[in-house]
């Protein structure tokens, strides 16, 4: 049992421990606002060959969370080597949990959990990292994490995962700006509850998922999101020795056991990283293949693909080829929580919708401000017009090269794309957004015959070919 301390009137926590690092990851990043490392892009490159599909970053960390509910060692096979999986690893490990990194497994041994607060400095730079209230709780009775805050496609908030948590019998309370959770009434266990979640937020239904693995009794989420990140954690959470069933369907009923158990486990591959190659091969008017990759997880962006007039072939189970038709055609998109289109695929298709002949309309209904990386596509000479959540796309003959900036993750992968297909060169900034999330997108595309190279420090804007991006021979 955990030594407690009082706080406030009516809150419980276990006293802070200092913890050793066992962490073998990078443990500090470079802040944002100093780096100044360009990608330039030499665009109109044809594209071909193979390409190896990383496991899922956002199964990874919430998969990297989940393991704080066993008492024992996992092995996660198949995790991307990112920024964020790094922050992930380093908040467990500032919570006293021992991680490992060889390749691409992490071993994770939270036998013994030293703290229950999650360090703001850490959090504040991973919205992810949140997750971590829903498997403390259940496992100490007592988690404190700061509130993560907003982010650069929307304010985010987290009133779902605390809601549910408090019809688990958790009292919550937010004191300067943390999230200060314990189970009430001296109960050692959360209490399973019928939830109903106002919208199918991934992120709260993993965190009540996992609350609910260790609960008394049964927990049923109602409109549960359906992402497969979310079936992989209840996979995941199943081989542990989790009981939860209806996991992918929009209600999810876990019955609480008191403990699971060590594990080895393999993570899906990215369905987004997948998505984001078959859009450079559509906008590169180029074949190439991808593997592995699960082909249901990306039927809507397939019959995108289809419908704008490109080839999709399934030609194993786990491998898909694009072959692009002679002419793209404007389709219409709204992104929508799984089976819908992901609003992760909105910024890449978008400039892939730029050239593709006619008008398209993109309407982003998940996040509230996700469209910044129109004002960056329409330097590179795309018609975008945004009216509130509508981005009114005209196709255009050509992009031309031009220096621009990433705002958000998946807003740099649509710069990329754009950069690929364009005229002249393109020099993206704002690198560490591409960082959190593609694992060696640069090495990946240069194996399909891209040029590209990143430059730490000046912005020669206008550069020639250097000899170091031809194009290796080597795919991946
Ligand atoms: C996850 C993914 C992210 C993806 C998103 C939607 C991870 C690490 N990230 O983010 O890549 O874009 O799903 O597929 O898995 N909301 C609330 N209250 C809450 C929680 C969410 O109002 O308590 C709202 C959000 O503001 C947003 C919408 O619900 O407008 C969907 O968010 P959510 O599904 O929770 O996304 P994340 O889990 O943060």
């Amino acid at each position: 049992m955990q030594r407690v301390s009082w706080i406030g009137k009516s809150q419980i926590v276990p006293e802070d421990t200092a913890i050793t690092s066992h962490l073998s990851i990078p443990s500090s990043f470079t802040p944002p606002e100093e780096d100044k490392t360009v990608l330039r892009i030499w665009g109109k490159q044809p594209l071909q060959g193979q390409v190896k599909v990383s496991g899922a970053k956002n199964s990874a960390l919430v998969i990297m969370a989940g393991t704080l509910l066993c008492a024992g060692d996992c092995r996660i096979r198949n995790v991307p080597s990112l920024v964020d999986v790094s922050r992930m690893s380093e908040i467990l490990s500032a919570l006293g949990v021992k991680i490992e990194r060889q390749g691409d497994t992490l071993d994770v041994d939270a036998t013994h959990i030293g703290q229950s607060k999650a360090p703001y400095e850490l959090v504040s730079q991973l919205r992810a990292s949140f997750f971590v209230i829903g498997p403390l709780l259940a496992r100490l009775g007592v988690a404190r994490v700061p509130l993560p805050g907003g982010c650069a496609i929307g304010a985010r908030p987290v009133d779902l995962h605390v809601r549910g948590l408090q019809a688990m019998g958790a009292d919550v309370q937010i004191e300067h700006g943390t999230v200060h959770a314990y189970i009430k009434g001296g109960k050692q266990r959360l209490q399973g509850a019928r939830i109903y979640l106002d919208c199918p937020s991934v992120g709260a239904t993993e965190t009540l998922m996992m609350a609910a693995t260790l609960a008394e009794g049964e927990t049923i989420l109602e409109n549960a999101a359906q992402e497969p990140e979310v079936v992989d954690l209840a996979n995941f959470c199943r081989a542990m020795g989790a009981r939860i069933r209806g996991a992918g369907t929009n209600t999810i009923v876990i019955s609480g056991v008191p403990r699971l158990h060590s594990i080895d486990y393999s993570i899906i591959p990215d369905r987004i990283e997948a998505g984001t190659f078959l859009v450079a091969g559509a906008i590169t008017r180029s074949e190439i293949s991808l593997a592995p990759v699960i082909p249901e997880h990306l039927a809507p962006v397939i019959a995108k693909l289809r419908s704008i007039g490109c080839e999709i072939y399934t030609d194993a189970p786990n491998r898909l080829r694009i072959v692009p038709g002679p002419h793209q055609m404007a389709t219409d998109i709204k992104t929508l929580p799984f089976p819908g289109f992901p609003t992760d695929m909105q910024a890449p298709f978008m400039a892939l919708l730029t050239l593709s002949e006619g008008n398209s309309v993109i309407t982003e209904t998940v996040f509230e401000n996700r469209l910044r990386h129109v004002a960056e596509l329409n330097r590179m000479g795309a018609d975008i017009t945004v009216k509130g959540n509508l981005a009114i796309i005209r196709g255009v003959p050509m992009l031309s090269g031009a220096p621009v900036v990433a705002t958000d993750l998946r807003a740099s992968a649509s710069l990329v794309l754009a950069g690929l297909a364009a005229e002249g060169v393109t020099t993206i900034q704002c690198l560490q957004h591409l960082d959190r999330g593609y694992e060696n997108l640069e090495g990946k595309l240069r194996g399909l015959g891209a040029k590209l190279e990143r430059d730490a420090g000046d912005a020669n804007l206008s550069g020639a070919v250097p000899s170091s991006v031809v194009p290796s021979s080597a795919t991946v």
